[in-house]
């Protein structure tokens, strides 16, 4: 039996099933390539649901920044603070919209966050959020609240009072809105339901009734965030700012990091007690999410991953490919929607040392790391091209 073969026996007997039966075995990274337990290697289109992110595996300059902290300060929790969560929420802060910054370690977290926050923020009796038709905002009990029923089955009751309207809808939002609303949670370019991007007048029009309603605008950009979709923060393409904006996944540059920040008027909501993360904000994450931001600065990552976008789509473009559909997204976060199945691209992408993901039965999306090189990136693409064309 071969040494993958061992580790996903042993896998599937201590690990629960929830995200099925592991594929492959992963052990070693550099920049756009993985390699599995069995040595073959793969170029990386997935960057594992985003979570891999803008700078690839194991960057040199975040693999630096780990070790020298490392060595110095692991957790201290947090009746006290430190430098790298002082120096990733002044680049948060700086390249957004100013505010504070809570820091916890998932996507899931940061959108808890934000619920209490907003809860809190809106006053008593004002609880519902208003969420979009194929949404995803996580797996806790909040999260899950907000995204459509398939994923919620089993684990009713949800919160209550949520409303979900059609995505680009404004007059189903307008109609939902009600005294008792909170807040309205939209992702900027919805990942999971599609790679679905939607108007500058939705999000400006959506802007425009959370101003006149007094509700708070929760912008989600867990997968969007920082970089992947041209710019810093995809809310950033539509000329409007949230209330309220999620990260987690690529903040980190690879290691766990989430962070919820809010707008000045609602930085001091989560006041004393009100929330906590024991190791949110830890030096070690901090450190790897720091820098990953410099390196985005240094590297001009935002506009790298414009141009590649442009290119991965001239590419597709170029190939008229019969079975592709729609190819959809902005900068390196990009949908090609094929009438085949996803998941046989994806299944085939595998045997051809190519990995890609999957939004619904019929989205293939990818989100190579924004430094990826040319060829490699090219390489990459033949492979995708050779296999939607079969
Ligand atoms: C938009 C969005 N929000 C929240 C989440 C949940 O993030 P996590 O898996 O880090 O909890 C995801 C995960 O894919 C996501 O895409």
């Amino acid at each position: 039996m071969g040494e993958q073969q061992e580790i996903l026996d042993a896998s599937n007997a201590l690990i629960m099933p929830n995200y099925g039966s592991p594929l492959l075995a992963m052990v070693r990274g550099e920049g756009s390539r993985i390699w599995d337990a069995d040595g073959k290697e793969y170029i990386d289109f997935f960057a594992g649901f985003g979570g891999g992110g803008v700078s690839g595996h194991c960057h040199p300059v975040i693999v630096e920044a780990i070790r020298a902290q490392a060595g110095k300060l692991l957790s201290h929790g947090n009746f006290f603070t430190n430098v790298p969560q002082v120096e990733l929420a002044r680049s948060i802060t700086d390249h957004a919209f100013g505010g504070k910054v809570f820091f916890c370690h998932s996507g899931g977290e940061a959108n808890e966050a934000a619920i209490k926050l907003v809860r809190l923020a809106a006053g008593e009796g004002r609880y519902k959020i208003i969420s979009f038709h194929d949404c995803f905002h996580g797996r806790t009990m909040g999260g899950l609240s907000l995204t459509p029923e398939p994923k919620q089955l089993g684990f009713e009751p949800m919160l209550p009072g949520n409303v979900m309207v059609d995505y680009g809808d404004l007059e189903g939002v307008r109609a939902a809105i009600d005294e008792e609303t909170a807040a309205v949670f939209v992702e900027p370019i919805q990942g999971e339901g599609g790679v679905n991007v939607p108007t500058i007048e939705f999000m400006q029009g959506l802007r425009a009734l959370c101003d006149e309603n007094d509700v708070l605008l929760v912008c989600d950009e867990v997968w969007t965030a920082p970089a992947r979709t041209g710019q810093w923060f995809a809310y950033q393409h539509y000329g409007i700012t949230p209330d309220v904006m999620t990260m987690a996944k690529a903040i980190g540059g690879g290691v766990p990091v989430g962070a919820c920040l809010a707008a000045s008027k609602y930085q001091d909501v989560l006041g004393p007690g009100k929330h906590g993360c024991t190791m949110g904000g830890n030096p070690l994450c901090a450190a790897a999410g720091a820098a990953c931001m410099k390196l985005i600065e240094e590297q001009n990552l935002v506009e790298l991953a414009a141009k590649k976008g442009d290119a991965v789509t001239g590419m597709l473009t170029d190939a008229a490919i019969s079975c592709v559909r729609e190819v959809r997204g902005k900068g390196l976060m990009i949908g090609i929607e094929v009438d085949k199945s996803a998941k046989d691209v994806f299944a085939t992408g595998i045997e051809r040392g190519l990995l890609v993901c999957l939004a619904g039965e019929h989205v293939v999306r990818l989100a190579p790391p924004v430094i990826i090189e040319d060829d490699l990136l090219e390489k990459g693409m033949e492979i995708l091209i050779d296999i939607l064309k079969a």
